[in-house]
This record gives structure tokens, sequence and C-alpha cells, in this order.
């Protein structure tokens, strides 16, 4: 038996937040380890520390305490810059409002990561629009942001965090500004894209969308419960008291 191994390894991580002299504990000691190629989702509800969290896994921001291994490489004590570099190179975001860029068009939308890297324009312009193949908008490359709907948008987005083939791919309520039906499209494509072994990390608070994901983890109040726990069989009881919008 082959072991597979983690991508990510967080022990416990915490992160404070001071405002106006009050603090919050956003995070309260988390531990996640997630495996090459899982499809996993992270639930809870406003203000549970999910965005705090992803934050952390993607580097965008650094936590005040814990360990994190992250590809094999030891994030915890990295600079700013590195981290820059490291989130290039690992992970392809995607957000609730597409984060596009609305003087460009979807293909240079697709191309700003490979910018980044140093690619040249010839071979930038050829990943891009493979990647925006990929997700079935090569006759749009041409289109600005506002001349394509919201799922066309998101489907930009999810070409560009795709285009430097990073290993993870990490989506904040990524079908949180989308009808169920687009929604139910841009789901299939992130299926798809962990079938053709992308390890995706999905953050919700809308229970139909985590049940996409292979495994579901929940986040409260900045803590996280997997498989049991109290809070968990309360909340698979009573869904809507928890994850209503
Ligand atoms: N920059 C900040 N300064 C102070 N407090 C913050 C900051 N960011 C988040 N918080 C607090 O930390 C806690 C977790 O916030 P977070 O944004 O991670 O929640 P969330 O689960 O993403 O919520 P939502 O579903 O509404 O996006 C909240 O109590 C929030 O008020
Ligand atoms: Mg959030």
């Amino acid at each position: 038996m082959t072991m597979i191994e983690p991508i990510i390894q967080i022990k416990n991580m915490e992160k404070m937040y001071e405002l106006g002299g009050e603090t919050v504990m956003a995070l309260k000691g988390v531990s996640l380890d997630i495996k090459k190629g899982d499809f996993i989702s992270i639930i809870g509800p406003s203000g549970s520390g999910k965005s705090t969290f992803m934050n952390m896994i993607g580097c965008l921001d650094r936590p005040d305490s814990g360990e994190y291994m992250l590809d094999n490489e030891k994030i915890g004590k990295m600079k700013r810059s590195q981290l820059a570099t490291i989130r290039n190179e690992k992970i392809g975001f995607i957000f609730q409002n597409f984060n596009l860029i609305s003087k460009l068009t979807a293909v240079e939308n697709v191309e700003l990561p490979l910018i980044y890297r140093g690619m040249k324009a010839v071979e930038r312009r050829e990943t891009a629009l493979a990647a925006l193949e990929k997700v079935g908008l090569a006759d749009r490359a041409n289109h600005l942001p506002s001349q394509l709907s919201g799922g066309q948008q998101q489907r930009v987005a999810i070409a560009r965090a795709l285009a430097g083939h990073p290993p993870i791919l990490l989506a904040d309520e990524p079908t949180g500004a989308l009808d169920s039906k687009t929604s139910k499209d841009i789901l299939a494509i992130m299926k798809s894209l962990n079938e053709q072994g992308h390890t995706i990390i999905l953050i919700t608070h809308d229970l139909d969308v985590a049940k996409q994901a292979s495994r579901v983890v929940r986040i409260h109040d900045g803590q996280l419960y997997e498989n049991g726990g109290e809070w968990f069989a309360d909340a698979q009881n009573g869904t809507e008291k928890y994850y209503s919008k």
C-alpha cells in the first residue's frame, strides 16, 4: 500500500485580531492535514473564521502561532516576499466576486499570474488560451469581464487560477454570486479538475455546495470539527439553523 503524502499540514494555528482595544481569536489552535488529490470543503457560518483560515492556507496573511507545511515548504518563518512567490507557484485562487481586472480581456486576466512568473509573451498567450479552453471559454478570450455573464467571469477566474499549473486550487465561496444552475456548472468544473489531479479546497457557508466535496470539515467559532463532536452532530440535524443565508 502506498501512502498519499499530505500537501498541507497545519498544526495548532492561531490568529488573533485586535481592533479598537478588543481582541478576537479568529482561529483557536486549528490543525488540519490535506492529502494530494483531496477535494475538501470547509463549511461554517458567518464570522466562524473561514476567510481568516483561507488567508492563512493561501499565504495571504501570517498566523500568530502554529506550524504550516505547504508542499514540503515550511511556511511559518517566511518573509512576505517569499510568501508571494510560494503563493504564485503553489496556489490558484478563486473568489466569490471573481476579482477580474475590468480593463483587461479574459485572456489578459488569465495571463496575470504568468507575468509574475516571468513567462515570455508568446508562451504566456498560448498557456492562457489553453487554460480558457479547459473551462470552455476559448471563444470569449477577447471579451472584457463586463461583456461576460457571471458564470463566464467565474470560469475566466478558474482559468486564471489554473494557468500556472499550481497543485492546489483554493476557492472562497466560488458560487456565492451565482444562480443555482450556474453554480452547478462551476462545481462540475471543479469536480473535473479534481479528477485531473488538482487538490481542491472549497470554503463555503452553503451545505449543498460543501457536499460536493469528498471530505467536509466544519469550522465554528475559530475551531475545526470533522466526523463527530457535539456541534457536528447538532449541525447535521439542524443545518438550516446554521447555514441558512
Ligand atoms: N481584519 C480584521 N480585524 C478585526 N477582526 C477581524 C478581521 N478579520 C476578521 N475579523 C473577525 O474575525 C472573525 C472571523 O472572521 P472571518 O472573516 O474569518 O469570518 P468568515 O467565516 O469568513 O465570515 P463570512 O462568512 O461572513 O465571510 C470575526 O469575528 C471577524 O469579525
Ligand atoms: Mg468570509
